[in-house]
């Protein structure tokens, strides 16, 4: 055999664990996860078929739940409504009910993790009769400017009720500016805006809309949500979100959109989140209820892969999950 003369080896640096970690250039904590809540009025928590070990939690189960997820190391939760269809309306006004499911959570959980930062999503979803983000017009168009005064008034619900941080995934135009303005205006000068920033019309929001029974009733949401061919606009979603006060950007969904959260992670120094949504949650479950994937190795990869894009913090239902193998990395 003749030994090659090479200066350069990669492998030295990746010859022991112990090694490997030494020059590693991303990690994984839990601090960096936020874990989506999905939440009903129901005494009794509920399971979703298409999303393995994640449950629909009422009024009990949603405290131990978060009282299970601080212990992991988990700072921070987002909170999902399912609203009864019955207080479903066009211009969705139960999401203004100051004790509505979403106020209610929030003040509970306040109460009693006041360390925990409550993150409310804002936008018509979960409460629309058609199933928009936005209000319906008589043409069928989802109605931007009419819209945004819902969701400002949505926004400083949220604040009242205790919300740390409001996220508007809604992407009607100018609504960040719109909900800073009603905050500050309201007294809420501390409350933050966590921006979908480049929310994309993808198909892996099934699941979720599945968890919520929030689909929309016929139509789509190609009119506000992002064309998935498109990368450059994110950044003029960027600029704007900037400009009008956000104090995170977000990306949705992750896995299929890295090279969108490296641009973004590039084009502005506000923190960057991105958004692992319920379809590549499912994908990854399946695959492995299958026998097909390993899901802890290709959750923990998934999720590395998020951060090294350039996401400083990521929300994720593998969240809990992920930060008890992070702890136990024999387990
Ligand atoms: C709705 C909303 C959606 C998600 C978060 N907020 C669904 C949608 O836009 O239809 C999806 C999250 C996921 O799939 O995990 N405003």
């Amino acid at each position: 055999m003749t030994r090659l003369s090479l200066v350069h080896r990669p492998r030295r640096n990746r010859k022991s664990e112990a090694v490997r970690a030494l020059v590693r250039e991303t990690r994984l904590s839990p601090d960096a996860f936020v874990l989506p809540l999905f939440i009903h009025e129901d005494p009794q928590d509920a399971e979703i078929p298409s999303m393995p070990d994640v449950l629909r939690f009422g009024p009990d189960g949603l405290l131990r739940e978060v009282e299970g997820a601080l212990a992991d190391g988990i700072g921070a939760v987002v909170l999902f409504p399912k609203v009864p269809e019955e207080r479903k309306t066009n211009d969705g006004r139960e999401a203004l009910r100051s004790d509505g499911l979403v106020q209610r959570s929030v003040r509970a959980l306040k109460q009693r993790f006041p360390q925990l930062v409550v993150i409310t999503d804002v936008a018509l979803d979960p409460y629309s009769s058609a199933g928009q983000d936005g209000i319906v017009g008589d043409d069928g168009t989802i109605l931007n400017d009419e819209t945004v005064e819902v969701l400002a008034a949505q926004a400083v619900s949220h604040a009242r009720a205790g919300a740390d941080v409001v996220s508007p995934s809604d992407m009607m135009d100018g609504r960040v500016g719109a909900i800073r303005a009603a905050l500050d205006e309201a007294g809420f000068t501390d409350v933050s805006i966590l921006a979908y920033t480049a929310k994309y019309a993808s198909a892996f929001y099934g699941p979720f809309r599945d968890a919520l029974d929030s689909a929309p009733r016929g139509g789509d949401k190609k009119t506000y949500q992002m064309d998935p061919a498109n990368a450059r606009e994110a950044l003029r979603e960027v600029s704007l979100d900037e400009a009008e006060g956000a104090d995170m950007i977000m990306v949705k969904p992750a896995g299929p959109y890295l090279d969108v959260i490296r641009r973004v992670r590039e084009a502005t120094v506000l923190p960057v989140a991105a958004y692992q949504v319920s379809g590549e949650y499912a994908a990854i479950c399946a695959a492995a209820r299958n026998g097909w994937l390993d899901e802890r190795a290709c959750a923990l990869e998934s999720l590395v892969a998020i951060r090294r894009a350039g996401a400083d913090l990521v929300l994720t239902y593998f969240a809990r999950k992920a930060a008890r193998w992070l702890r136990d990395p024999l387990g």
